[in-house]
């Protein structure tokens, strides 16, 4: 049976079995990781890496995991179709990256099947896909958060603006591509953001509901935990740069570049791993998978801005460039709630990601331009994980807003920097736009 097909796109030469022989013996494990993203290049290029990885599919996939997995033309949220898969090809574990899958129960129905899954219910996940849901645990078990009020219609929340201070937060209630929250410097910004959410129907479903919440200062950090219902192990603190312009200016896209590690409060940020989890499990959800929260770190110590039930993306990128332990051993130890067995290692030093974009991003852009510049191999301390590409013959197009992943690591954060954006200098391709302050707020 098919493996994988390998050309020298990448730096790292994960250390497996390449024969193209079906492996399906009891140490040999069969992994499908679902998504499409640099988040799922990522979490498959260190999959691959394992030891014991037998068969390793990614579906959809792009063109970077094409060359260290295979890639199968399945959709994310096609749950039917991933269960007929993962039975036909005798997978082992599935791990999800997308939180719309999550949100549509894969984690659910893969079990109902006897399939063993990386990620949280789709009871679990709704800290993700509502954030009503998540407020309102969050101020039942008093986790620290900013301060709220949710709508499901326009005049009572349009009545609340005149009364708020600002700037304002206004956030859809469900998914929305990190596009459904606004911050609002005046009233008038927020009546617009409302009317386009609940008269204009602009994020469809998920804008049904409302969030209205303090706007908070502080410095953001990216807490990241495993966790296997009640352990959990915390992943250093990375930082994410969400907003697309320079000095955090702009609107929000799904993350332009990330750094790890960054200080922060670290044993608060535990405290309130802790403290999701048991409410949680109070609520009759456990959770099992990736816990993200996004933390601001304000005068007043850390705050949760929003949950997120998987892994992050471009934060991914990073954590495994700095993971020591097989990644496989850690997620399926969390399937099988043996983390309290597991001790994380990282490697000392920095990792960044910066994220190249098509130009126009987070609004429209073109796609379809071919990419140059991410064959040479430059060395141990550059990996470039794709994002939004595809493969047309032996070229590789842009096929997304965020296209490329350039990481780098060093000793330290200004070594890490200059690596990575020597690297991301050397790629090519029409409109690239790519952020040029990642790392800005701890002073690279
Ligand atoms: P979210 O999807 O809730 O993380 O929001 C996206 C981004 O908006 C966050 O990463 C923050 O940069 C910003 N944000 C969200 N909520 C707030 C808030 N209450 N105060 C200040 N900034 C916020
Ligand atoms: N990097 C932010 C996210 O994955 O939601």
């Amino acid at each position: 049976m098919f493996l994988a097909k390998w050309v020298g796109i990448f730096v790292s030469d994960p250390v497996r079995d390449r024969t193209g022989e079906s492996k399906h013996n009891g140490s040999m494990k069969n992994v499908l990781v679902v998504g499409g993203g640099g988040r799922e290049h990522a979490l498959a290029w260190k999959l691959s890496q394992s030891n014991r990885i037998g068969n390793l599919f990614v579906s959809p996939g792009n063109a970077g995991t094409a060359h260290l997995a295979q890639n199968i033309p399945i959709s994310s949220t096609d749950i039917p179709a991933l269960i007929k898969f993962a039975k036909q090809n005798a997978i082992d574990l599935t791990v999800v990256g997308p939180d719309n899958s999550l949100a549509a129960g894969i984690v659910d129905s893969f079990q109902a099947h006897g399939l063993k899954i990386f990620g949280p219910t789709k009871k679990a996940a709704e800290i993700e896909w509502s954030k009503v849901f998540a407020k309102k645990l969050m101020k039942k078990y008093n986790i620290p958060t900013a301060k709220y009020a949710s709508f499901s219609s326009y005049e009572p929340a349009r009545r609340y603006i005149s009364t708020t201070s600002f700037p304002t937060v206004i956030k859809v209630d469900g998914l929305a591509l990190g596009k459904g929250v606004f911050i609002c410097e005046s009233p008038k910004e927020a009546k617009k953001a409302l009317t386009a959410i609940m008269r204009g129907k602009d994020f469809g479903s998920s804008g049904t509901k409302i969030v209205i919440e303090e706007y908070l200062e502080g410095i953001e950090v990216s807490a990241h935990a495993i966790c296997d219902g009640s352990n959990f192990l915390l992943f250093p603190l990375a930082q994410d740069h969400k907003r697309i312009g320079e000095g955090n200016t702009g609107p929000n896209t799904g993350g332009m570049g990330t750094i790890c590690p960054v200080p922060g409060p670290v044993r608060e940020i535990s405290g309130i791993i802790r403290a999701t989890l048991e409410a949680l499990q109070k609520e009759g959800r456990y959770f099992s998978g990736c816990l993200f929260p996004g933390i601001m770190h304000t005068s007043k110590g850390p705050k949760v801005l929003e949950y997120n039930a998987r892994f992050g993306d471009p934060e991914t990128q990073v954590y495994m460039r700095l993971l020591k332990n097989d990644l496989l051993e850690v997620l399926e130890a969390a399937t099988e709630k043996r983390l309290g067995n597991v001790k994380l290692e990282w490697q000392t030093g920095a990792a960044a990601c910066i994220v190249l974009a098509s130009l126009g991003y987070p609004g429209k852009y073109k796609q379809g331009f071919e990419i140059g510049g991410i064959e040479e191999r430059s060395g141990n301390e550059t990996v470039i994980f794709h994002a939004g590409t595809k493969l047309d013959g032996d070229r590789v197009l842009t096929a997304g807003g965020r296209v490329l992943n350039v990481t780098a690591t060093g000793a330290n954060l200004g070594e890490t920097l200059e690596l990575g954006y020597k690297a991301a200098g050397r790629v090519s391709f029409e409109g690239k736009v790519f952020r040029k302050d990642i790392g800005f707020q701890f002073g690279s």
